[in-house]
């Protein structure tokens, strides 16, 4: 009879241990089979009151019993302690253990800039059009009135990708500056015109603190009638305003380039000092930005846009130049060397 009820009980137990998922279920069903309240128990309790055979097997059975149950308990606390170890073939895994945190990628400073300058310029009513990094001799000197042989070529230390030998020319080129978009603009439209081009651009240079061989510009062109200075100057003051904020000061002095009359660069007052001078501002006082001018009558004339009908304004912008003065950067290589530590900064 007794022998019989604890045959049922240990498969009740080991049944109802299988069920077990967790260390609070694990207390519960040791309190039920093995706890003081226990049929378990009570059986042990009230050996003495059997008659002596019976007492004997019953006795040994359920102690038999209480040991099975005992070292299954502790085969399932160590179980479920391990239980948050998945093992992966040979290799065991710790899921409790904190992860690596994904490194978020970001826009590159020089990108940031640009979507920045577009942003503005686009504002003001200006379309994004764009051209080729490699150009042709024609767009990037000899539309913009720079023929062979013009001592203007000078200003644009040039890197030649073709050389026809038989002719001596050099037809092909990374381009020196984003002007040459101008021209493939006007060569496909008629004005009212206006385009900014941002891009890259590259010049044959030894690198250094302030010189990089590629860098980038974006080009501006307005054409259409009674285009006059005043709009040159109006775009960009208000321009500068909103990159640099309304107190900064902003400088138009005469230059000189081939594809603009009159032409004129573009300063604005120095961050660092305010304009008394510092090593930033090469103790001038004041920064240049951008070259600009009115685009020249023979420019308008090649792509067949009459200079007695049409005017138009062109300028370009540097720019590295901007976040270089922002936040103060002293070497413009750090730009394109790939160093997180520098481009995770902004
Ligand atoms: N393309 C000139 C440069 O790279 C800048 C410029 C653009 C000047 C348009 C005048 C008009 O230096």
């Amino acid at each position: 009879m007794v022998l019989n009820q604890l045959e049922e009980l240990a498969s009740k137990a080991s049944e109802e241990l299988g069920k077990v998922s967790d260390s609070k279920e694990l207390e519960a069903w040791r309190v039920r089979f093995l706890g003081r309240k226990s049929n378990l128990t009570q059986i042990l309790r009230s050996l003495a009151s059997l008659p002596l055979e019976e007492r004997r097997a019953v006795g040994a059975r359920a102690n038999e019993i209480k040991l099975t149950l005992e070292t299954s308990l502790e085969e399932k606390k160590r179980e479920l302690e391990e239980g948050s170890v998945v093992s992966l073939g040979m290799v065991s895994l710790d899921v409790t253990l904190p992860g690596k945190p994904f490194n978020l990628g970001r826009l590159h400073l020089t990108t940031q800039v640009l979507e920045e300058v577009c942003g503005i310029l686009g504002g003001m009513g200006f379309q994004v059009a764009e051209g080729p990094d490699v150009e042709w001799d024609y767009y990037n000197f000899e539309a913009l009135n720079m023929p062979a042989d013009h001592p203007a070529r000078d200003m644009f230390a040039t890197l030649w990708i073709d050389y026809e030998k038989e002719s001596g020319i050099r037809p092909m080129l990374l381009r020196t500056h984003t002007s040459p978009v101008q021209i493939r603009v006007m060569e496909k439209s008629r004005p009212p015109i206006r385009i900014i081009a941002p891009g890259r651009v590259y010049r044959y240079e030894a690198t250094d603190a302030t010189h990089e061989w590629m860098f980038h510009q974006v080009e501006g062109l307005a054409v259409d009638k009674n285009i006059t200075m005043a709009d040159l100057k109006g775009t960009l003051f208000e321009f500068a305003r909103c990159l640099f904020g309304k107190d900064r000061k902003c400088r138009f002095r005469c230059d000189y380039f081939p594809f603009v009359e009159p032409g004129v660069e573009v300063a604005i007052d120095c961050f660092e000092c305010g304009g008394t001078g510092c090593r930033l501002c090469g103790n001038s006082g004041w920064i240049e930005i951008l070259g600009a001018g009115m685009v020249h009558p023979d420019v308008l004339r090649r792509v067949n846009i009459d200079p007695d009908v049409y005017s138009g304004f062109a300028f370009g912008i540097g720019v590295e130049r901007i976040p270089l003065l922002r936040y103060g950067i002293d070497d413009i290589r750090l730009f394109y060397a790939n160093d997180l530590r520098f481009l995770s900064q902004f």
